[in-house]
């Protein structure tokens, strides 16, 4: 689905991840101390202000005992959500600055995680070990999400849960996207799929339509998915316009996804 040849592409995605996790930059954390308590609950704030469907896609409160994994922890600000809710947790990341700020993060709460750094498209764990995975907005940077659903279908328990977030390819924001990095550059001709594999976060970043993403999650019993119209995709457009546009438009879409029972 990629518009270039990359001979290993997560090398990239690793490397665009390391340089800082998703959610601390600059304007969000201020001059708070890095990994400072100040610093994460200026993470945690502007996160859900910003993306409030989180929430209801989640809907974390519901996997008290559970056991879960979750795929891409970033600055781990949904793993705490996990940890609060009392379920078992387990998280991975493809970097070593994940791995650090969702330690830290749990830590100022007394909260601790089976925390890994490895590439999701291969799992280290057993078939049928986890209740629930979840992975919000990571799948798509992945040089093969399907490999990675392959897994999580795999290592979840019979009538076990996904949930997510993956990206629309034809969304506003994707075509705010294209407006500046094709047709304001005289290249109207490139696609959606290039504008965002080139300049959208790291490296090699996908979006998909609803069904191309029932069809991915096809080996589950039941996939329903989201629209969700987001704040990146509304942003300094005047609120008399853009309450017109469809959440089927927008940026998210949410994944609620189950195994069949045995
Ligand atoms: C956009 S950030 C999202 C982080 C977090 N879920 C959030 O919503 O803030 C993407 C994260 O996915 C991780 N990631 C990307 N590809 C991965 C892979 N193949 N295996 C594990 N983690 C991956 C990156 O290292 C990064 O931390």
């Amino acid at each position: 689905m990629g518009s270039e040849p990359s001979l290993d592409l997560n090398t990239a995605v690793r490397g665009h991840w390391e340089a800082r996790s998703c959610g601390t930059w600059e304007e969000i954390v201020g001059d708070a101390p890095e990994k400072s308590l100040e610093w994460f609950r200026r993470v945690e704030n502007h996160r859900y202000q910003a993306e409030p469907c989180i929430h209801a896609v989640a809907q974390f409160t519901r996997y008290h005992g559970k056991k879960i994994l979750e795929i891409g922890v970033g600055a781990g600000t949904d793993h705490l959500q996990w940890a609060r809710a009392g379920a078992e947790c387990h998280g991975v990341d493809l970097t070593d600055a994940a791995i650090a700020n969702t330690t830290a993060h749990l830590a100022h709460y007394g909260f601790r995680s089976e925390l890994r750094r490895i590439d999701a498209e291969t799992l280290p764990f057993a078939d049928a070990s986890f209740d629930v995975v979840y992975s919000w907005g990571v799948i798509h940077h992945s040089e093969s999400p399907e490999k990675i659903i392959r897994e999580i279908h795999r290592i979840l328990k019979p009538g076990g849960r996904f949930i997510g977030m993956m990206y629309r390819r034809n969304s506003v924001l994707t075509l705010r996207t294209w407006v500046r990095h094709a047709l304001l550059k005289g290249r109207p001709w490139k696609s959606f799929r290039q504008v965002l594999w080139n300049h959208m976060e790291s490296l090699g970043t996908k979006g998909y339509t609803e069904p191309e993403l029932k069809s991915m999650f096809g080996d589950f019993a039941f996939c329903e998915t989201i629209p969700y119209l987001t704040v990146y995709d509304t942003d300094k457009i005047p609120r008399v316009i853009h309450q017109f546009f469809p959440p089927g438009c927008g940026w998210f879409i949410g994944i609620r996804a189950r195994k069949q029972d045995r």
